[in-house]
């Protein structure tokens, strides 16, 4: 099937070099003609394990184009919208610029017949209000819902072998010709057993917004409850071992830490409140609210502890240096976007600590956004000299680090484990004062 995807960051790059590895020809358009370039000569603009590898195999067919035409579009059956939706500047709401502009640069070159694919995370409404600029054009176009739920770090094989598939369809004469163009492009997903589920089109857009604010509002439950665990002087982690046996509730994502970032999680709670309240329904997702202020809270908690480990090693925080292991704003991602490590190493540098802060793929993201931002080639330069160590992104090669290794590079042996991700026993044995998030 002829597809073309339009938005090439982490959705539609991955999305796109996933349709040509399962044999589809596409074109992907972006209007960054930098991106592009990068893209069309086999680099991806952003860390991603697996998508040099599929990027590089489809171009090299030739079923993969990376174009800022937008007129290449024409002639494909579907097209694919993966643009982004960030947060606007001064409010919550999603900026939906870029879907709107996506769309109206779309619907010259769109034949009848053609049917167009939402994938970006929108607030409720957007698909319908889409379709009805298209048919306001004179398009015989169809306009479907198919949201995305890949995680980075993930983002390949997420798409290739999604645990499922979601499609909002529209009612109408047209509805059977967009499950079955649906149904071609995931062919092989389908094949292999991966559940569909068919949807109106507002159904289709709340699904995915759904699925991240109940994942946030997990990752919240379980620092709230890290908070507890530390004002009793309990064991989160046990906490959560315990409940997470309970199938109803389960283990994954009640890891108590310095809280979520990234491009979604964030932002989507945000839209969905600011939606919610256009809709009379503030009410409805109200505890959103307090989801996110206990996330961003544990930012503050973070820059909290490393005050204290630092005064329990006689050093105060303003005149400490401090590694900071990590600035992703998760492992396996080079995105910075609303990091919480990233926030906590600028904060504690504008308290006045000497901060020296190291990420295996971030660095570069993170000077960007903070020229100023001191960073290390590796860990053990930035463990070097340190009276304060936080680890706060879980990166492997940082779990793995040896403590009594790390004890004969700093200056004083004080970590904070903002992930709880390291053995605590181990590095008290090897002589450090240890600070986990709500575990002795
Ligand atoms: C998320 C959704 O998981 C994905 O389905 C959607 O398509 C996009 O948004 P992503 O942003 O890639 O994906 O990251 P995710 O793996 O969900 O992690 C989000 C944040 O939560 C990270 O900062 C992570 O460190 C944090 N997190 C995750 C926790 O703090 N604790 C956990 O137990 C799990």
């Amino acid at each position: 099937m002829r597809i073309s995807v339009i938005g090439c960051g982490y959705l539609g790059a991955v999305h796109a070099a996933a349709m040509a590895d399962l044999g589809h020809d596409v074109v992907a358009i972006d209007v960054d003609a930098a991106k592009i370039g990068l893209l069309a000569a086999g680099t991806t603009p952003f860390f991603e394990p697996g998508l040099p590898d599929i990027l590089s195999s489809s171009l090299a067919s030739g079923r993969l184009v990376f174009t800022t035409d937008i007129s290449q579009a024409a002639g494909c059956a579907v097209h694919f919208i993966a643009v982004g939706t960030p947060q606007s500047v001064g409010s919550n709401a999603a900026d939906m610029r870029f879907v709107d502009a996506a769309v109206t640069a779309l619907i010259p070159h769109l034949s009848d017949g053609d049917l167009v694919v939402g994938k970006s995370t929108v607030p409720v409404g957007t698909a319908a209000r889409l379709r009805e600029m298209i048919a306001a054009s004179g398009s015989h176009a169809e306009l479907a819902w198919n949201p995305e739920f890949l995680r980075e770090g993930h983002a390949v094989n997420d798409t290739l072998a999604p645990d499922r598939l979601v499609y909002g369809l529209a009612a109408g004469a047209r509805r059977e010709e967009s499950l079955a163009a649906l149904n071609a492009v995931y062919a092989t997903a389908i094949s292999a057993g991966t559940p569909v589920v068919v949807t109106d089109l507002a159904t289709s857009e709340l699904v995915k917004i759904a699925a991240n604010a109940f994942l946030a509002t997990k990752i919240s439950f379980i620092n709230a409850m890290s908070e507890i665990t530390d004002a009793v002087g309990a064991n989160v982690t046990e906490l959560a071992d315990a409940i997470g046996y309970d199938a109803r509730i389960g283990r994954r994502f009640l890891n108590a830490g310095v809280g979520f970032g990234g491009g979604c999680l964030p932002k989507d709670i945000r839209a969905f409140v600011a939606r919610a309240e256009e809709l009379g329904l503030g009410q409805s997702v109200a505890f959103l609210t307090e989801v996110d202020a206990i996330n961003q809270r544990q930012r503050t908690r973070v820059i909290d502890m490393v005050r204290g480990v630092a005064a329990s090693v006689d050093v105060d925080v303003a005149t400490a240096r401090i590694a900071v292991l990590g600035l992703a704003f998760k492992p396996l991602s080079d995105d910075v976007r609303d990091s919480p490590a990233l926030e906590v190493a600028t904060r504690l540098s504008a308290l006045g600590a000497d901060v020296i802060a190291f990420d295996p793929e971030a660095n570069g993201p993170a000077h960007v956004r903070f020229p100023d931002l001191v960073t290390a080639e590796t860990a053990e330069h930035a463990l070097t000299g340190a009276d304060v160590v936080v680890v706060a992104t879980e990166w492997a090669e940082f779990i793995e680090l040896d403590p009594v290794w790390v004890a004969g590079l700093v200056r004083h042996r004080a970590v904070v484990d903002a992930r709880n991700a390291l053995d605590a026993a181990a590095w008290r044995a090897a002589g450090f004062t240890f600070v986990g998030m709500g575990r002795p």
